[in-house]
Formats: structure tokens, sequence, C-alpha cells
């Protein structure tokens, strides 16, 4: 396999607040693609920040009394203790306030002037003579304009949902000093996004950077009309970057804040004698970001824009996610489900919901739900009940024995597992873990119904039995690593714990294709617990009490805005057009409809057809070894590497036919006209081959 080069990057927290469990979707999920890309043998670099400029740092500093360095310098601190305790482990984790992105923020914005993308203009905005600051919309409220709501902030009502400027709300208050604002123009900077326009579009809509539903919303909310100027200014006082052709104005933290993403990787070149441009000028290196789906918008039109114009590496992939909720509802301070890292490591084995978040995370953007019931038993059957469990039932019968030269006979267990390598590895690139972490347990199914039927503990007892049982022993050892290395880049401490265990240190991905032998096992220390209802209540506890104590504290201070926020409602263009081209067709039978016996299948083989213009031929899988052979016409619309791994509707009963190319025994199910208007269709996470569709 040749070796890539990664450079992947995940959101740089905010300064003003502390990590917790809704951040930590993101930074496990790349967490984890970072770890499988190591453990496959790639370079591969991870980067992170903190995004330190802005009004709120500034507020913030006012209110404690110190100076803004001083702020950012405690986060710092705890945003990276909250990162080790989950295990996230960056390469290099910077600062934007750095010399190194201050360089950086130079340079690109040199480029943006000489490529003739900089406007002037006068933009009028609530400046609160007493604090001495232009008012951001967020820290203006007054009375709707429209409905007469008192108390609305100063973009939106939050009543009637009337937009506005905040200099249309009736009787305005400053919520720094409470004072009324007054009406200033000041000059800003804008970057003329609309020259970049043609580019954006090519970028953004060519099938390989984005999300298919996130070119969707581009194209259906931004390129369908004229790019609007970006506001990238903002007159003194303002804590970031003063921009060096316009005194007295600070570039707005979201233009410094992606160029983070490069000053924190030359912090890591100078550290290690890198070459910085091999890393951002160099068409080798692929640039992965992974983002939340609030923060859309910057990522896949400003981001994109601002390195074409300066000349640096275009993303490969923005790979972007969903939100967290818990109990199917946002996160809720007074209920306790907001739960900083910090109190969930009080109560909780970080590992725990890594493996949880893993098992619930899909390629697409769906918000994830933690559900606290669902996360106790996951953990519990799966973790502890059925991959620890291995270990634990063999691991003490061998303890300071060598294990046998030649690898015992197994009934082809081993072999079996290994064959799934492939499959988990794609399943792990295209971000797909929830059904990477299905395929585990179902290995781990097999392991266990191997280790009852052996009963090492009865051979132990059984005089004569001492081959059999090191054998036993042997194979489970084995199947339990092999499952802890498919495993590892979600929980690399229970791979190194695995790897002291067995005295062979788990470095590659390729190791899970043969066992271990001739290895001296060490002493069965614990390597997980069971979770108890009480921890997660304790935890809940503290969330309520933290809360409460930050409410006899003062106000949260408003974060920085992330943009136009991404629905899934958004992408609806649905038009009347797919009815009229091809009407409805007559009335069938709950009876007729049962006798099409529709499938979840996942394909596991996908190829080109020699002579055929417009077939793929695939196989899927049934589960339980079933497969059917299908040729579709699906050629023209997706390509068979992609196919691979992924979740279809296919018609299982369906009268196999023989064709030229050889036996169709089914038909997967798809949308659309045909050619390249194809749409497989697939369902939601959570389901499983086999399962009928009703
Ligand atoms: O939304 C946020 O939390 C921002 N601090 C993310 C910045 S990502 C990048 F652009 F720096
Ligand atoms: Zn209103």
């Amino acid at each position: 396999m040749t070796e890539r080069r990664i450079l992947v990057t995940a959101a740089l927290p905010y300064a003003n607040g502390h990590i917790h469990i809704g951040h930590l979707v993101e930074y496990i999920q790349t967490d984890i693609w970072v770890r499988f890309q190591k453990l496959q043998g790639h370079r591969c670099l991870f980067i992170c920040a903190d995004d330190t400029h802005g009004t709120a740092i500034m507020i913030r500093a006012r209110r404690e009394g110190r100076s803004e360095e001083q702020v950012i310098a405690d986060m710092r601190e705890a945003h990276i203790r909250d990162f080790a305790g989950f295990q996230i482990e960056f390469d290099n984790y910077g600062s934007t306030n750095s010399p190194e992105n201050r360089a950086l923020c130079h340079e690109i914005w040199s480029s943006i002037r000489k490529a003739g993308l900089v406007r002037e203009k006068n933009v009028e905005q609530l400046f609160d003579p007493v604090a001495g600051t232009f008012l951001a919309d967020r820290f203006v409220r007054g009375t709707c304009p429209k409905c007469g709501a008192t108390d609305q902030p100063g973009d939106n009502c939050s009543r009637c949902g009337a937009a506005y400027s905040p200099a249309d709300l009736i009787d305005p208050k400053s919520t720094l000093s409470g004072v009324t604002p007054e009406v200033r123009s000041a000059p800003h900077l804008f970057i003329e996004l609309e020259q970049l326009h043609s580019f954006l579009n090519d970028w953004s809509q060519d099938g390989t950077h984005l999300q298919p539903e996130v070119a969707n919303y581009l194209k259906g909310h931004f390129l369908c009309d004229v790019l609007r100027d970006w506001d990238v200014s903002r007159p003194a006082p303002y804590f970031g970057f003063e921009i060096p052709d316009c005194p007295g104005n600070y570039w707005y933290v979201w233009f410094d804040a992606p160029i983070g993403y490069m000053g924190s990787t030359r912090e890591w070149c100078d550290r290690h004698g890198e070459d910085f441009d091999g890393w951002w000028r160099n068409p080798e290196t692929e640039i992965h970001h992974f983002i939340g789906k609030d923060i859309t918008y910057f990522h896949t039109l400003f981001w994109p824009g601002m390195l074409k114009t300066a000349g640096f590496n275009l993303p490969k992939k923005v790979h972007i996610h969903g939100f967290l909720t818990v109990g199917g509802e946002k996160m809720s301070k007074s209920k306790g489900t907001f739960v900083t890292a910090a109190t969930f490591v009080k109560s909780l084995d970080p590992a725990a919901l890594r493996y949880y978040y893993a098992s619930k995370l899909g390629p697409g953007l769906d918000d994830i739900d933690l559900n606290l019931e669902e996360f106790i038993a996951k953990v519990n059957s799966d973790l502890v009940g059925k991959v620890v469990n291995l270990a634990s039932r063999c691991a003490r019968f061998v303890a300071g024995q060598t294990l046998p030269e030649v690898y015992p006979e197994d009934g082809g267990l081993f072999e079996f597992a290994a064959s799934k390598a492939e499959l988990l590895a794609a399943s792990y690139e295209q971000c797909n873990f929830a059904a990477a972490m299905r395929e585990i347990m179902l290995l781990a199914d097999r392991a266990n119904r191997f280790v009852d039927e052996k009963q090492p503990w009865v051979l132990r007892k059984q005089a004569g039995a001492e081959a059999e049982l090191r054998d036993v022993c042997t194979i489970t050892l084995n199947l339990f690593r092999q499952i802890v290395i498919y495993l590892a880049p979600v929980l690399p401490r229970l791979a190194q714990q695995t790897g002291e265990l067995l005295n062979a240190p788990i470095r590659h991905w390729n190791e899970s294709q043969s066992p271990l032998t001739g290895t001296l096992v060490g002493e069965f220390q614990h390597l997980m617990k069971r979770i108890e209802e009480t921890q997660v209540q304790a935890m809940i506890e503290e969330s309520k009490q933290e809360a409460a104590a930050e409410v006899v504290a003062g106000a949260a201070i408003p974060a920085e805005p992330t943009g136009p926020q991404f629905h899934a409602a958004d992408t609806w263009k649905d038009s009347g057009n797919a009815l009229s081209s091809e009407p409805l067709a007559g009335e069938c039978t709950i009876d007729d409809f049962v006798k099409v016996d529709l499938r979840v299948a996942r394909v596991i083989e996908a190829a080109h057809v020699a002579g055929a213009d417009k077939l793929l031929q695939l196989t899927l899988s049934l589960g339980g070894g079933e497969t059917r052979n299908v040729f579709a016409g699906i050629k023209a619309a997706y390509k068979p590497e992609d196919l691979i791994g992924r979740l279809v509707i296919c018609v299982a009963n369906l009268k196999p036919r023989q064709m030229k190319f050889g036996l169709s025994q089914g038909m997967v199910c798809a949308s659309g006209s045909g050619g390249k208007e194809v749409f497989l269709l697939s369902p939601d996470a959570g389901s499983v081959p086999g399962q009928r569709v009703h």
C-alpha cells in the first residue's frame, strides 16, 4: 500500500468556554479517524489549536479584570487537560494568537489584496459609549419593531420570528453596560467572494470534497445567487490581529481562525525540522477538515476561497457531522445533561464514551443521540461482556506461559475475522464507524461462542487436558487481540494494555492478519469495568450543581456567531417535476406489497462488468453467509470502490435472471431517471443486513 500524507484538523474550540460532551463528538470522531490512518501506516498529522480572538474573550477579560492573554492561557491549559483525558492526541495544539498565525494572516491577506478582492464600505453599527465598543448583534436587546415583544436580541425576534438589524430595535440597550447605544458609522473591509463564484461552484459541486447533502445545501442557498461580500474587519477595540494596511482595524475572528490550522502546523514543522510547504503547498498532501454542521458556511465557501487565492492546498474533504442530543433533547444545564469533559471523567471511563460515539457515528450529518440507558447497556454488553470477557475468561490460565510456536487449528475462526479487515478499513475510511463497530461485535460473538463451547474453566480441572486448555486459550487470546486491533482507533488504551498482556505492542492494522505465536503471556489486569447507573446519576447531579453555580456567578458571554445554519430542511428543494414525469402507479393491496421481499443488504464486492457500459456487478450480503449476485445499471452514477461496505435495499426474492454476463439474483432499489441521475436507497444507521423492509 502506498503511504499517504494526510493532514487532519478538528475545529478550533473557542477559548471562552470548557470542552463538553457535545464538542467531544467531533474530537473523538476525528481522533478515531487519525488513529486509523496512523495504524494503516500512513503519514498523518492531527492539528488543532485554541480559537482565541474576538469580542467574547475581550468581554470576559474585562469582566474578570484580567488580560485577554491570561484568560486564554488558563483556558488552553484546561482544554489540553480535557482532550488528554479522552485520549485525544494531537500532533500539535497551537493557538490562533501566535506569531506563526499572525505571519500567515499577513501572507494570506496580502495575496487577497493583490488579487483585487478587498473593498472598503461603511457599516452602520450600534456603539456602546460607556463600554467604548461597537456592539455585535448579540450584545444588544430591545423591543421587537414588528410585534412589540420586549427583551429581544439584536437580529431577530424570538416571539414573531421577524428579522431586523439592531438599529431597528425599539428602545435598544447594550447588554454590556445597560446604556442606550448610539448608531455610528465606520469603514469595514470586505472580501468580494463573488469573484470566486465559479471556482467555488466547481470545487464544492465536484462530488469529492463534500457530503452530497452539503453540496446541495450550498447550491440551493448560496451558489444559486450572487455571493455576498464578507465583512472581515472590526474597528478597535477588538482582541485580535491588527490589519497591517488598515491601522486601528482588526481581522474578524473568523478570518484568522481557520488560518490557525496552518499556524499550528507551522509550529509543528518548526519543532520537527519539517518543511511547511510540504504540508500546505504539496499536491501529494491530503487536507481533511472535521467540523460540525453549524460552521459549514465558513469552511466550504470562505476558507477554500482564501486558500485558492493564496495558492495553498485546497481541502481534499470537509467531513461534517451533526449535533449531539441527550435523551432526544438539546443538552440542558438545568437537567444536568450539559456535561463538561472534566465532569464526565470524574464519574465515568472516557473509553466508554469513545466507544458509544463510535457506535453511533455514520458518514452523514445526522444528529447523534446519547441515550443514557443505551449507553450503559451498550458499553456493558459489548465492551465488558463481549470483548474484554474473552481475555478475562482465558488469560489467567496461561499467565506466565509462552504460547505455542504453531497456532492451533481453530476451525477457520481467525481466518474469517482476518478476511473482514478490508471491509472494516473501508468503514473507518468513510467515517462509518457505526458499521465498523457492528461488524466487530459480530466477530466478538463468534469468538465468545467458541469459548462457551470449549469451556476452558472446565478443561482446567480435567486431568490430561493441559494441551487442549493451552490451545483453547491461545486461540481465544488471538481472537481477542485481533478484535482489539480492529478497535484500536477507538480504544487506544485497551490496545496498549493488550499489547502489554501479550508482550507484543499493537502497531499496525495488518497485525490482524496473522496470529501471535511463541509470545509470553503476562499477568491479567482488569481491562474495563461495568458501568453502574449510579455513576451516570452522579455525573448528572454534578452537572446540575455546576450549572447552578454558574447562574450565581453571572450570565454566560455569547460566543462568536457561527454563520447561516445548516438545517436538513434547507436542502429540500422539492418540486413536483418528478411526480409529473412519472405519475403514480395504480393501487396495490398490502398483500401485493408483501410479495416483494425487500431486505437490507451490504455491498461486499463491486466491480465493473467487462463489455457492459451501464452495469456494475455487486455481491450483496444478507447476513448469515447468504449472498446475492446482482447486476445493477448504476455504473454512470457510482464508482465500485465507493459502494463497498455500504448498505442498500435489495429485492431479495426476485426470480433469478440469466444475463449475458451471468446470473442476476435480485435488484437494488434506487430512485432517479437513469444514467447519472440514479440514487441508491439506504436505511438509517442502526439497521443490519438481512432485516426486512416493511
Ligand atoms: O465554532 C467554533 O467553535 C469555532 N471556534 C471554530 C473555529 S474552526 C476554524 F475555523 F478555526
Ligand atoms: Zn416580534
